[in-house]
């Protein structure tokens, strides 16, 4: 009995391993270390989303993930963005709805970060352009 509960799980890793050994209905992948995200989300959407996250914070993929492998957590900025994935859909789905008067809510990455991984926290900041010169340094 447990060798062969050993058996048919050792020939399921196996099966996991070869990209075409799966049936048709299998669910995605086990490795997926998707949290915030559907599981079983398209590819295509997957990086869809990723570049927004790309734009949205003006930074690359190698911002949040470490080079080789985008299911590990290593890169600690990662987890810190699924943080926010779960802030921002809190606030589309729970919080702006309570708001009476309001459209389609539709807060996202881009609402807060502008192109920016630090938001801005106040108006009025001296213009943060690099080739601006202000004459002060001659
Ligand atoms: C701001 C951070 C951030 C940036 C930038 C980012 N990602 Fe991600 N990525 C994440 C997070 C967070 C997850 C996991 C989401 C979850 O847990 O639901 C993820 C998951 C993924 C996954 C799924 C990995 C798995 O578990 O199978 C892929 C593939 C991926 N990213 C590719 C990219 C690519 C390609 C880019 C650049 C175009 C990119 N990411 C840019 C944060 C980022
Ligand atoms: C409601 C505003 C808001 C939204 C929406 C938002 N963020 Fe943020 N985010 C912030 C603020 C504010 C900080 C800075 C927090 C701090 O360090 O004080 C931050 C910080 C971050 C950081 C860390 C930057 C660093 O290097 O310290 C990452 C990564 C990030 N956000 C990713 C995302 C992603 C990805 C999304 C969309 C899924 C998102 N954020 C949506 C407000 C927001």
């Amino acid at each position: 009995m447990i060798s062969r509960l050993a058996l048919s799980a050792a020939a399921i890793a196996l099966a996991g391993s070869v990209a075409f050994a799966q049936p048709a209905a299998t669910p995605p992948p086990p490795e997926r270390n998707l949290q915030v995200l559907p599981r079983d989300i398209a590819q295509r959407d997957l990086i869809n989303i990723m570049q927004s996250f790309n734009r949205a914070l003006g930074v690359e993929c190698s911002y949040c993930h470490v080079a080789g492998n985008f299911a590990s957590d290593a890169n600690g900025h990662k987890n810190i963005a699924r943080g926010m994935l779960r802030l921002t859909q809190r606030l589309n789905r729970e919080l702006l709805p309570e708001i009476q008067g309001l459209g389609e809510p539709r807060v996202s990455c881009f609402t807060c970060h502008r192109g920016e991984a630090q938001p801005a926290t106040a108006p009025g900041a001296p213009p943060a352009a690099p080739h601006t010169h202000s004459g002060e340094r001659g």
